[in-house]
């Protein structure tokens, strides 16, 4: 069996920048909060935990906790969020990934412009993206959304996407509204990392029997990854970590593919690697113990003395 891992598999750079900062604002001292967990990866979140570093769902949890310092993720918040959180007297420290912040600066400036943000309404990055409006805003998620796309032509648009939005189905969608007539300022906002990540992921399914996607379940550019693995390669497995990885499953590949979304730690990878690297030796020594009798029978084990 060989596997072949891909160079863009793990941490991206902004999810890296942002738990390096977890890492150390620890050393400078608790109380530490995540308002939201820092990653969508369980095991960082819980070493984090185990760590002292708690994570806050809602911003009323804010109120009654002892001054500290509050962590800002990658994913980026709405700047009503920033004003409601420094209310409360804590220290912001801020991990929003410098190309969503970019995303936020653009929309802010768009006076004119009706906004379109092509992503998850339900992704915090989105969400982060809609607080940075003016109030002026539509989000579309999908081909449908596009079409039902309806406000008077002589509104002028400017379109933004969410960074791990798949490109060839923003270009679609871009293409959809652009037949409308509108006057379109198009900005494809969708990170570097994101793209490249999903071109190889196609590219090594395509010419794998069997992929592995690994990430968490909440990870929107995982699930992308996966559906773009699943399309190319029928034989893809999304797992979370390696006790998920149901070895058996690849018994009969010849070439495996592996591939992990950006919020994924490269000692999971490696450890998921490993355990598929022994499970190919394994498949080695077996094949070696397989012995063509004269008759083109084969057989399995060592045939001593033939
Ligand atoms: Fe930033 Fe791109 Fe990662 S937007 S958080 S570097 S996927």
């Amino acid at each position: 069996m060989k596997i072949k891992v891909a160079d863009s598999a793990g941490f991206c750079f902004g999810v890296q920048r942002a738990v390096d900062l977890v890492y150390k604002e620890i050393s400078n001292g608790l109380p530490i909060y995540t308002y939201g967990p820092i990653i969508h990866n369980d095991e960082v979140v819980e070493d984090l935990r185990k760590k002292g570093v708690k994570v806050i769902e809602t911003l009323e949890e804010l109120k009654d906790l002892p001054k500290g310092t509050i962590i800002i993720r990658s994913h980026g918040i709405s700047r009503k969020v920033y004003d409601e959180i420094s209310s409360y007297g804590h220290n912001i420290k801020d991990a929003t990934c410098p190309f969503v912040k970019k995303i936020h600066n653009i929309v802010n400036k768009q006076d004119e412009r009706h906004i379109i943000i092509v992503g998850n309404p339900g992704h915090p990055e989105v969400q982060g993206i809609m607080g940075w409006c003016n109030n002026n805003y539509t989000v579309v998620e999908d081909i449908e959304g596009a079409m039902n796309f309806n406000l008077p032509l002589d509104v002028k648009i400017c379109i933004v996407a969410q960074t791990t939005y798949n490109y060839n189905r923003f270009q679609d969608l871009v293409e959809i509204i652009s037949k409308k007539g509108y006057d379109i300022f198009v900005l494809n906002t969708i990170c570097n990392a994101t793209q490249s990540r999903q071109q190889e992921a196609y590219e090594l399914a395509k010419k794998s029997e069997a992929m592995i996607v690994i990430g968490g379940k909440q990870s929107s550019n995982t699930r992308k990854l996966y559906e773009i693995c699943k399309k190319e390669c029928e034989n893809t497995y999304y797992i979370q970590k390696l006790d998920d990885l149901d070895l058996n499953s690849f018994k009969s590949f010849r070439n495996v593919g592996i591939t992990a979304g950006a919020s994924t730690p490269h000692n999971i990878i490696k450890e998921v690697l490993t355990v598929m690297s022994e499970k190919s030796f394994e498949q080695l020594l077996e094949e070696e113990n397989v012995v063509e009798i004269n008759n083109g029978d084969v057989v399995e084990g060592i045939v001593l003395g033939v």
